[in-house]
């Protein structure tokens, strides 16, 4: 079985991750590898941001490491919130709170379309590689469900009726654009 280091301290990413990611691989996580601060994401795109978390675990640390930026880009709010997704109603990271301040903003609007993109950057000896995933869909009318987190309670993905937070939990990492990052991922690294 092959480790990979994921530099992510979300721990629903590395549920979700460890779930999409099968036998074949083992996720190592930052504690792991005893790495316990925060990973500075401070660029003004998502790649970027995927990039600068992977870039500096693995100069702090020396390990191959892959990581993962996500945003939810909203047609009608001309991309937004975009790179700002994690903290979109303010620095207090809140899930409801973003997602509150993102069905205001739609209030009254007919075009809800909205996609979450996640791009990975993994570095392997030195070298970089990305990988990006789209689940294309709409904003609810109001929040359901329990299940996922962040903005899951009011993400609609197409071919569903109901938000990720109310889809089972194999649904989700079946057609998320997480789940689609990393097939791009594991089929890179099945033909090493
Ligand atoms: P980051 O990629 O860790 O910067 O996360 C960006 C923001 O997107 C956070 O507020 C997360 O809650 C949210 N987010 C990331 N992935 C998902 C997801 O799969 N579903 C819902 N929200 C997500």
């Amino acid at each position: 079985m092959k480790n990979l280091v994921f530099a992510t301290n979300n721990p629903h990413k590395i549920a979700e991750v460890k779930a999409i990611i099968g036998p074949d691989f083992a996720i190592r996580s930052l504690q792991d590898i005893g790495c316990h601060e925060e990973l500075p994401e401070t660029t003004d795109t998502i790649p970027g941001n995927a990039l600068q978390k992977a870039q500096y675990v693995y100069d702090h640390y020396g390990v191959d490491c892959f990581a993962e930026d996500t945003g939810l880009e909203i047609e009608a709010l001309g991309g937004a919130p975009g790179v700002h997704t994690a903290y979109y109603a303010g620095p207090q990271r809140s899930a409801v709170d973003n997602y509150n301040l993102v069905l205001s903003q739609l209030q009254g609007q007919s075009n809800r379309r909205a996609q979450f993109r996640t791009v990975i950057a993994l570095i392997l000896g030195g070298k970089v590689f990305t990988f990006e995933g789209i689940a294309p869909g709409h904003i609810a009318e109001q929040p359901a469900g329990e299940g996922g987190f962040g903005y899951d309670p009011v993400f609609i993905p197409d071919g569903y009726d109901q938000p990720f937070a109310n889809l089972p939990y194999e649904v989700k990492n079946s057609i998320s654009h997480r789940a689609k990052a990393m097939q791009g991922l594991l089929s890179f690294l099945a033909k090493l």
